[in-house]
């Protein structure tokens, strides 16, 4: 075994993976590959909380580890898999729901969110969301989990739930801790830099996607909001302007201070062209790359195999020591 420290993180496979997501996720998980023992997956499962479209979820999921091997996950140095694939994660939940109360879960603020949006379909799993996302971390003694501040709240979920199992049978899951990553941006909406880049957004001008093609992101740029003035600075009255700052900054791998100093004097517009710019070169590459592995689906399949295998071996044993605290007799 690995001294090295375990990571988990997971994505929906649900479509239009954003900029956001790549510049606060995504980009940041391969340089995790050496120093961590990573785990990333395809959580499917989470998805079905909401309605999916059959076939277009299988596409998506295709699709999102199609984007995770583009984007430089190696599956020799880091276990990629699709949740459902690993029957423990869905096992694990059923426990761990045993020891979790429905008022820490209704108090949940994504709850609540997903609950007013779709309100015609608030389910049981909608609700049971975080619970399943512990047994996620929690099955593989998972130390670090790389999150964003949406994600916050279920991690202190997941270190209450492991300390309350450990403390009522004996110990078993180890706490993980919340990973910020130095250069994890929070990346906005472009029609409304108040609120997160969001894939779900019905404004499409909000985001972009990591599939857009190089037109749609220049047409997208070219309708961000800014803020009134016209000086490129990152500043609290400045939402909008600041945002495509750190993009720009994130993408250049440079300060903000850098990035401020590279726009003195230049028009809103030629700046909105020059973030523009460098959201292309970063993207259209991946982009590529993503549909020349998409279009090798043996290799795709097989990637699946290795990785839920290796990932089944791990999530066993966890769940093995948990039926056995609990009282239920070995098979
Ligand atoms: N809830 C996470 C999100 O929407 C996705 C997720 C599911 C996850 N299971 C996880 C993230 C385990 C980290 C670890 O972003």
């Amino acid at each position: 075994m690995s001294d090295k420290k375990r990571l988990f993180s997971g994505i929906q496979p649900t479509g239009n993976i954003t900029l956001g997501n790549y510049i606060g996720a995504l980009r940041n998980f391969s340089t995790f590959q050496d120093e961590f023992d990573c785990i990333y997956c395809v959580v499917d499962l989470h998805s079905l909380t909401v309605r999916q479209n059959p076939a277009q979820l299988r596409k998506n999921t295709y699709e999102l580890l199609a984007l995770y091997l583009a984007c430089g996950l190696d599956p020799a140095k880091s276990t990629l898999f699709i949740q459902s694939h690993v029957s423990e994660h869905a096992e694990l939940a059923w426990i761990l729901n045993t020891i979790t109360y429905v008022g820490e879960l209704s108090r949940m603020t994504q709850f609540k969110d997903k609950s007013s949006k779709h309100q015609d379909n608030i389910n049981m799993g909608l609700m049971d969301y975080p619970v399943l996302m512990v047994s996620d971390i929690l099955l593989y003694q998972t130390a670090l989990v790389p999150i964003g501040a949406d994600q916050k709240q279920h991690l202190e979920l997941t270190r209450d739930i492991a300390h309350r199992f450990n403390t009522s049978y004996s110990d078993t899951f180890v706490v993980p801790e919340p990973f910020i990553p130095k250069a994890g941006a929070r990346i906005m909406s472009l029609a409304e830099p108040t609120s997160k880049m969001s894939k779900s957004d019905e404004n499409i001008k909000g985001f972009i996607s990591l599939t857009d093609d190089d037109e749609t992101i220049r047409r997208k740029l070219k309708s961000a909001v800014t803020d009134s003035g016209n000086e490129i600075v990152a500043r609290d009255d400045k939402h909008g302007v600041t945002n495509l700052l750190t993009i720009y900054a994130t993408l250049n791998n440079i300060t903000m201070q850098e990035a401020e100093k590279a726009f003195v004097g230049v028009s809103y517009a030629d700046f909105k062209m020059a973030v523009a710019d460098i959201i292309i070169e970063t993207i259209a590459p991946i982009r590529e790359l993503k549909n020349e592995i998409l279009a090798d689906k043996g290799n795709l399949d097989k990637v699946l195999t290795d990785g839920a295998e290796r990932a089944r071996f791990m999530a066993r044993k966890t769940l093995s020591k948990v039926y056995k605290k609990v009282g239920l007799i070995q098979r």
